[in-house]
C-alpha cells in the first residue's frame, strides 16, 4: 500500500477537494447542490467501475513473475525468450471456466492458466488450461459448450442435465470430462496444478526447421487436490480461497514456480503419427514424445490494484513472437480471432496500451486513434511511404507455414489410426488412477449424475461411461441406481424411474 498520509485528497483533475463526508448543501438542513462536482464525479465514477466480466474465464486472479531458461532448447526454436540463460517477465491469471466473478473458487472446472511474457520480441501469451486436453475440437462447437456449462435461459440456473446432454452427444469430450471428474477436477490450489497449453504449437530454429511442439508446466508445489466434499466446504466457507492462497503466499515470500517442458515432434512425423497430433481432445503420450526441460516460471509479485492489472489484462492466443506460430489445430486458429475482439468489446480498442498489456519491447504500428488513446501516434500515417516511418523487414520474418490442400469443406477431422474418442480416457482410467482415484472418480460421477440429469441424458450418460471403460460404466450405473433408491424408497419398491428406465434399456 502507498503511503499517502498527510497529502490532500483531490478531484481526479488533481485539485484539492473541501471534504471526504460532506456534500454542499444550503444549510445545514437544505438540498444538495447540483455545483458539488465532486460528490457528482464520485458517483458518476462509482456507476461506471465494472467493465463486463470475461464471458468464461469471469472468476481469477493472477500475479507478476518472471520465467528463467534453465536448458538448451534453441536447436528447436530461435524465440529469443527460450534461449540459453534468458531471463524475462510476465504475467499470469488463473480463473474457472463457467463462473461468474463472484462464484467460488473450489467448483469443479477446469482452470485457466494464462501467461504474458514481456519478450524483447513483443508480448508472448500462453493461454491454456490444467489440463492437458479439451471438450470439443471445432471452434463451431465452442460456445455451444460454454453455454451448456452457463445458465439455462428460463430460470437461470446451472443444470446438470443440460451440461450431460451436450457431453454425451459429443462423444470427443470424454477425454476431458474423464479429467474433469477425476482428482484434478478440483485443484487444491493454483499453486498445486500444472499448466498445459494444450494445443500444439509450431517451433522453428534458426535454420529454419519446424517442429510441432506440446507445452506442460508442471508444479514445483506438487499435485494436490480437494475432494468433492472438501470443495462443498470450502466453498462455502470461503468463496475466494484460491485467490487468497496465491496473494498471501506471494505476500509471505512463498513464491510459487512451475517448470516448464515441452514435447517436440519433427515435422514430417505429424502426417503418419498414430493420433492426429492437432486433435485437441488427445495428448501424445509421453512414451512417444519425452518431455524436454526448458526453463522455470516463478511469481514473486502481487498486483497493486487488481482491476488495472488483472481484471484488465488481456491474454491473447494471436500474439506469437518469431520462431513460434500456431498449428492446424482448428480451435487454435478460431481463438487466434476470439481473444482480441473480446478484448475490444470488454475493455476497448487501445487496450494493449494499457500498462499490463503493453509490451516492454519497441511498438511501432500504423495502428491509431480510437477511444482512450494513450500512446502517441507519429507521422507518417500510412505505408508504404518515403517519409522515414517502419518498414515490415520481410527479409528476416516470415509467416510459421505448413503446407495446406484440398477442397473448401465442412467435415471432421482426418482420421488418423487411433483416433477414437474413447480411448485416450480409457487408458487413464484403468492405467493412470489407482484404486482410491477410480473410487473417487465413480462417486464424482454418480454425485454429478444424481443432481438433476433426466432421461433419456441419463441413459446416454451410463453408454458414455461403459464406452470409455466397461466397468467403470457398470460402476456408474450401478451407483446412480443405488443412490436414487436411497432417495427415494418407496419409488425403489414401485419401480424407481429412473431404476425401470435404466432396465428397461439395459
Ligand atoms: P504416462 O504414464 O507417461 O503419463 C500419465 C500422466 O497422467 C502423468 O504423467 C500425469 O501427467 C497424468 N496424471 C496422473 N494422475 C492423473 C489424474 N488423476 N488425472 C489426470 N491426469 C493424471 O502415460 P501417457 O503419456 O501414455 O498417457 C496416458 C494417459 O494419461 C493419457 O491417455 C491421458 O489420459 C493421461 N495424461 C497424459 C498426459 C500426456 O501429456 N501424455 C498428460 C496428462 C494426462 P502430468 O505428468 O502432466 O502431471
Ligand atoms: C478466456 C474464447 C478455447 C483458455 C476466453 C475468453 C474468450 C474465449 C472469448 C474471454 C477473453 C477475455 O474476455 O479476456 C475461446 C474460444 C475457444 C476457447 C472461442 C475455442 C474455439 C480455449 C481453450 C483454452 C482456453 C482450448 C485452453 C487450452 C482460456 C483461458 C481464458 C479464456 C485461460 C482466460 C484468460 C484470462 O485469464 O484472461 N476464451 N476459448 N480457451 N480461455 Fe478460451
Amino acid at each position: 500500500m502507498t503511503d499517502l498520509t498527510g497529502k490532500p485528497t483531490t478531484t481526479d483533475s488533481g485539485a484539492p477537494v473541501e471534504s471526504d463526508e460532506h456534500s454542499l448543501t444550503v444549510g445545514a438542513g437544505g438540498p444538495v447542490l447540483l455545483q458539488d462536482s465532486y460528490l457528482i464525479e464520485q458517483m458518476a465514477q462509482f456507476n461506471r467501475e465494472r467493465i463486463p466480466e470475461r464471458q468464461p474465464h469471469a472468476k481469477g486472479s493472477g500475479a507478476f513473475g518472471h520465467f528463467e531458461v534453465t536448458a538448451d532448447v534453441s536447436a528447436y526454436t530461435k524465440a529469443a525468450l527460450f534461449q540459453p540463460g534468458t531471463r524475462t517477465e510476465l504475467v499470469t491469471r488463473f480463473s474457472t471456466v463457467a463462473g461468474e466473478r463472484g462464484s467460488p473458487d473450489t467448483w469443479r472446472d477446469p482452470r485457466g492458466f494464462a501467461v504474458k511474457f514481456y519478450t524483447t520480441e513483443g508480448n508472448y501469451d500462453m493461454v491454456g488450461n490444467n489440463t492437458p486436453v479439451f471438450f470439443v475440437k471445432d471452434p463451431m462447437k465452442f460456445q455451444h459448450f460454454i453455454r451448456s456449462q452457463k445458465r439455462r435461459a428460463d430460470n437461470n440456473l446451472r443444470d446438470h442435465d443440460m451440461q450431460w446432454d451436450f457431453w454425451t452427444l459429443s462423444p470427443e469430450s470424454a477425454h476431458q470430462v474423464t479429467w474433469l471428474m477425476g482428482d484434478r477436477g478440483i485443484p487444491r490450489t493454483w499453486r498445486h496444478m500444472n499448466g498445459y497449453t494444450s494445443h500444439t504449437y509450431m517451433w522453428i530454429n534458426a535454420q529454419g526447421e519446424r517442429f510441432w511442439v506440446k507445452y506442460h508446466f508442471k508444479t514445483d508445489q506438487g499435485i494436490e487436490f480437494f475432494t468433492q466434499h472438501e470443495a462443498d466446504q470450502m466453498a462455502a466457507a470461503d468463496t475466494d480461497y484460491h485467490t487468497r492462497d496465491l496473494f498471501e503466499h506471494i505476500r509471505d515470500g512463498e513464491f510459487p514456480s512451475w517448470t516448464l517442458y515441452v514435447q517436440v515432434m519433427p515435422y514430417d512425423e505429424a502426417a503418419t503419427y498414430r493420433f492426429n497430433p492437432f486433435d485437441l481432445t488427445k495428448v501424445w503420450p509421453h512414451g512417444d514424445y519425452p518431455l524436454i526441460e526448458v526453463g522455470r516460471m516463478t511469481l514473486d509479485r502481487n498486483p497493486t490494484d487488481n482491476h488495472a492489472q488483472i481484471e484488465q489484462a488481456a491474454f491473447q492466443p494471436n500474439n506469437f513472437v518469431p520462431g513460434i506460430g500456431p498449428s492446424p489445430d482448428r480451435m487454435l486458429l478460431g481463438r487466434l480471432f476470439s481473444y482480441a475482439d473480446a478484448h475490444r468489446y470488454r475493455i476497448g480498442s487501445n487496450y494493449q496500451q494499457l500498462p499490463v498489456n503493453a509490451p516492454k519491447s519497441e511498438v511501432h504500428t500504423y495502428t491509431k486513434d480510437g477511444a482512450m488513446a494513450y500512446r502517441y501516434t507519429t507521422d507518417p500515417v500510412y505505408a508504404p511511404n518515403s517519409k522515414g516511418g517502419p518498414a515490415a523487414d520481410s527479409e528476416r520474418h516470415a509467416p510459421p507455414s505448413w503446407t495446406a490442400d484440398g477442397e473448401i469443406t465442412r467435415a471432421a477431422y482426418v482420421s488418423h489410426p487411433e483416433d477414437d474418442d474413447w480411448g485416450q480416457p480409457g487408458t487413464m482410467v484403468r492405467e493412470v488412477l489407482d484404486d482410491a482415484a477410480r473410487d473417487r472418480l465413480v462417486d464424482n460421477v454418480v454425485g454429478h449424475l444424481l443432481n438433476g440429469v433426466s432421461e433419456p441424458v441419463l441413459q446416454r450418460a451410463f453408454e458414455y461411461w461403459s464406452n470409455i471403460d466397461k466397468s467403470i460404466g457398470e460402476r456408474i450405473k450401478e451407483g446412480v441406481r443405488a443412490k436414487a433408491d436411497e432417495k427415494d424408497p418407496k419409488a425403489a419398491e414401485q419401480g424407481n424411474p429412473a431404476r425401470s428406465s435404466m432396465q428397461d434399456k439395459a
